[in-house]
């Protein structure tokens, strides 16, 4: 088993990463201080895969568990269903000291996550990641929310768990498109900080699409340490914790005008990365070079690089503006210098962006 600790002082904690984590989520909890009275938080798809396990480990540690299954889809992680939890929870009894445990990706994490910060002012969480996307991102640094209508995660607060248990054998039953989504968060951390990582991943990707156990843990591992680094350095954002967002400023667009349908979200973040590197070649903040590099890793990860034809650009610039991490209706960029290394820019002309935008649209690798 591998261990990452995330240094936030009081709300320090660990994240363990390795193969059949699950049968010792018990043992694990009962390290910590907490009430003996647990809501497992998850879906049906999960739920039928996993609960039964981390039910049984965490029944053996002395836990009464008590399991709230909410329908699976990004509809779901909403206000209704945080009530439905508080019901769940207040009728078990549970008290301030009680966890509540998150088994599942990142809807379930930001849904258990939002409930455990809002029920009672607060209660422990414990996030069990089961997608590659929420074991190397959604699961830690603290943001939980459920969606408005009018927008995603509008609705939040920035809570920080007690405990993440990443089982990376709970990949192998992930469907093969939601293993390349989690991708393109990996690839992110090794353009954003990590160049000896991207080389890492430009000579292994076989091995991890493949779901060798000992390539997983590694990318795990090694995107929870990049992940827990920038925290560290920026818990509530005010700042270089914006360097997790490359490729989000175009993603988001892409997600919000094809209103979710068209591509999942590391499909979206994929194409917003090879714009946000287009762009910065163009401003020449980055060679060519290492633009080649970052669009083969991602096409090798099976991850597309071109934005759909449909969309306008100019339409993209508006939802990029209505995005709730644009300030004053301000775009921010994060752009690549190298492979390692992002900045964080704004005051990007409309011509500048609109131009990447179409030679993202033309491109074809
Ligand atoms: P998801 O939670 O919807 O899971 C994807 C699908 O995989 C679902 O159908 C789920 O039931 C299924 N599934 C989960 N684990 C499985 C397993 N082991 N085997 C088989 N099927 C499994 O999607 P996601 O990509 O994990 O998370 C997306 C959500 O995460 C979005 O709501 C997004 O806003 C949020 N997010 C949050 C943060 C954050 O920092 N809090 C960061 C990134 C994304
Ligand atoms: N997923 C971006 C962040 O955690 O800040």
């Amino acid at each position: 088993m591998k261990n990452v600790l995330i240094s936030l002082g009081q709300r320090s904690y660990n994240i363990a990463i390795g193969s059949g984590i699950l049968d010792r989520a018990g043992a694990l909890l009962a390290e910590l201080p907490l009430g003996k009275k647990a809501l497992l938080v998850t879906n049906p798809a999960v739920g039928d895969l996993y609960a039964a396990r981390v039910e049984n480990s965490l029944a053996q540690a002395g836990f009464r568990v008590f399991r709230a299954q909410i329908p699976d889809g990004e509809q779901y992680k909403s206000l209704q269903s945080a009530a439905t939890l508080y019901d769940r929870a207040f009728a078990a009894g549970l008290d301030r000291s009680c966890p509540v445990v998150a088994l599942g990706g990142g809807v379930v994490g930001d849904l258990g996550g939002f409930a455990a910060a809002t029920y009672m002012r607060g209660v422990p969480l414990v996030q069990i990641p089961t997608t590659l996307l929420a074991q190397v991102d959604s699961s830690v640094g603290g943001k939980v929310a459920v969606n408005h209508p009018r927008g995603k995660n509008i609705i939040g607060a920035f809570y920080q768990p007690v405990l993440v248990l990443s089982d990376t054998e709970t990949l192998r039953t992930l469907a093969g498109r939601e293993v390349r989504s989690g991708l393109a968060e990996v690839i992110k951390y090794g353009v954003i900080r990590d160049g000896r990582f991207f080389g890492w991943l430009e000579k292994n990707i076989g091995k991890v699409l493949a779901l060798d156990p000992e390539a997983l843990a590694h990318v795990v591992e090694t995107s929870c340490r990049v992940k827990a680094a920038v925290v560290e350095e920026d818990e509530t954002e005010q700042g270089t914790r914006a360097i997790l967002n490359l490729g989000h400023t175009v993603g988001h667009a892409v997600e919000s005008l094809t209103y979710y349908t068209d591509c999942n979200h590391g499909e979206a973040v994929a194409m917003g990365m090879a714009t946000a590197t287009r762009l910065a070649v163009q401003l020449g903040l980055c060679q060519a070079g290492e633009e080649k590099r970052v669009n083969e890793l991602l096409h090798k990860a099976g991850l597309p690089l071109q934005i759909p034809g449909k969309l306008d650009p100019h339409e993209m610039i508006k939802a990029m503006a209505r995005d709730k991490k644009a300030y004053g209706g301000e775009i921010t960029f994060i752009l690549p210098k190298t492979v390692g290394e992002v900045i964080i820019k704004n005051n990007i002309s409309e011509t500048d962006i609109v131009k990447a935008v179409q030679a993202c649209q033309g491109q074809n690798l």
